[in-house]
């Protein structure tokens, strides 16, 4: 297979951007993913994962608890900043709220705490299962977009729609 062709084809399918956060003693850990996704209802399960040549994945092994920051539209910075193998990602950053283990970044659209659930082998990457311990979410802040390599805004407002619009939670 064309591995090129193959991600580019994964391209078109947009998502969102997080940066997944944990505390190991007084080390901080930050990633920007966009595997990031709902899983369960009942129980509440998230998943996402990480590539097993990150420098950070055998901390992302070892850690008690974290939060997914869903970035909004104007975090870009944040999500490149967090997608460095860089040992001073959190220089200048407010990042006074932790809970559980997960560090809280300010302005994020949504925030899920989570505790492990379970990590399985996903090829190349671990895929990661978090049990959602609380989440905070801001209605009034737009997600930024992932989509062909690049970030991205939602053009449309009727998401603010204040009813779910479907029957269930994709
Ligand atoms: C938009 C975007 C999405 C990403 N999604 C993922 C992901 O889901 N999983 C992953 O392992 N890396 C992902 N990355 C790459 C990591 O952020 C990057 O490898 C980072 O350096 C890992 O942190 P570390 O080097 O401190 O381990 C993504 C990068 C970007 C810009």
């Amino acid at each position: 297979m064309d591995v090129r062709s193959f991600r580019q084809a994964l391209g078109q399918f947009p998502t969102g951007v997080c940066v997944v956060t944990s505390t190991i003693g007084a080390e901080k850990l930050g990633v920007t993913i966009s595997s990031f996704n709902s899983l369960s209802l009942n129980p509440p399960l998230i998943l996402f994962s990480i590539d097993r040549r990150a420098a950070s994945l055998s901390q992302w092994a070892q850690a008690e608890g974290y939060a997914i920051n869903v970035l909004s539209e104007n975090q870009a910075d944040l999500s490149s900043r967090f997608s460095k193998p860089l040992s001073n990602k959190w220089e200048g950053i407010a990042c006074e709220t932790i809970v559980g283990h997960g560090i809280v970044l300010p302005g994020a659209a949504a925030v899920f705490h989570c505790a492990p659930w379970a990590a399985h082998d996903g090829g190349d990457h671990l895929l990661f299962i978090g049990r959602v311990t609380s989440f905070q979410s801001f209605w009034d802040r737009r997600p930024l977009v992932f989509s062909k390599g690049r970030y991205a805004a939602l053009e449309s407002e009727r998401h603010n729609e204040a009813s779910w619009p479907l029957a269930m939670h994709y």
